[in-house]
């Protein structure tokens, strides 16, 4: 494995990676978030001679991943990154929603040492489990020479922050980076680089704090475009009181006129609206006539969360 010599710091939160079933042949039929890190960690004996550091943040299913999670977890890799003696910042998580916790850490953190999700598809317990061999390859993508920004690891594949998504709901590859393409790759325990790692994100500065400090995070809510869309479910939100909209359109972003009018209205009412697109791959292209604004090229779950830095930025 290659390393920089320095400490990494595994950071556990839950998910299947942690998770225990039955019996060994269900994948599917488990308990996520079972065992502690120490578990984890000592399920891969090659770990024993790396220097670590190992602390329990939290311990959930992600799909019950919670903003006061994401504090406490911010606070924490913000803590272990500044220590002189840390190379970089492992951090276990579940699959569903590993790519909102890698854009969200990466946008208020954006750090210049590497922080590294990873999961797995398959419980502890499986018969042939896949999170032992992600977490060793995310521990040595974390003791990479050069490694920095937020990137997640997963089927031997380095994915950045901004373009992870989960792709799949079953096989262990689940991640893709779309028309990126990977980061890079971890072979044997080396990594082959094929871009830039993760770059700070200029519309996200100073974003700790406000996020850290708010009193009250902002309401954003996501809604979809499709056949037979229209305007009750943006004038329910309305009604019950939301500080932003995320449209999931079709297409390059195309609206339903109904939606289309409900979402316009709710701007010219003070909310803010941006237009992302439920397509897998491909960005919304802005044209010169658009009534809103398209997600710069973000899926609708990291435009909701950049719009929360935003409005927090704003307030
Ligand atoms: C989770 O997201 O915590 C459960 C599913 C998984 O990790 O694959």
């Amino acid at each position: 494995m290659q390393v920089t010599g320095k400490k990494i710091v595994v950071l556990a939160t839950g998910g299947t990676i942690a998770g225990t079933a039955a019996a060994a042949t269900d994948n599917i039929g488990y308990t996520a978030a079972q065992l502690g890190v120490q578990e984890l960690v000592a399920a891969i004996p090659a770990l024993a001679s790396v220097p670590l550091e190992t602390e329990q943040v939290a311990q959930v299913d992600s799909k019950d991943m919670s903003f006061e999670i994401w504090r406490e977890l911010a606070l924490r890799v913000g803590h272990w990154l500044a220590q002189d003696d840390v190379g970089g910042v492992v951090i276990t998580h579940g699959t569903d929603t590993l790519e909102e916790t890698a854009y969200f850490l990466q946008a208020v953190l954006a750090p210049a040492k590497p922080v590294v999700l990873t999961c797995a598809m398959r419980p502890a317990t499986a018969l042939l489990a896949d999170g032992p061999q992600n977490l060793l390859d995310a521990i040595a993508v974390a003791g990479t020479p050069g490694a920095s920004g937020v990137v997640a690891v997963c089927a031997g594949v380095v994915h950045g922050a901004l373009d992870v998504a989960k792709q799949h709901t079953y096989r262990l590859d689940a991640f893709s980076s779309g028309d990126a393409g990977p980061i890079g790759f971890v072979e044997e325990g080396r990594l082959r680089l094929l871009r830039d790692w993760p770059m700070p994100d200029e519309h996200a500065a100073g974003a700790l704090k406000n996020f850290v400090d708010a009193d009250r995070w902002p309401r954003v809510e996501i809604v979809m475009n499709h056949a037979g869309a229209g305007a009750a479910v943006v004038a329910a939100l309305m009604a019950h009181g939301v500080d932003g909209l995320v449209v999931a359109g079709t297409g390059n972003g195309t609206l339903h006129h109904g939606l289309e009018a409900a979402l316009c209205q709710a701007q010219a009412q003070g909310v803010k609206v941006v237009r992302s697109t439920r397509c897998a791959q491909g960005r919304v292209l802005a044209k010169p006539d658009d009534n809103l604004p398209d997600s710069r090229g973000l899926s609708p779950v990291k435009a909701r969360i950049a719009l929360i830095l935003e409005l927090l930025s704003d307030a």
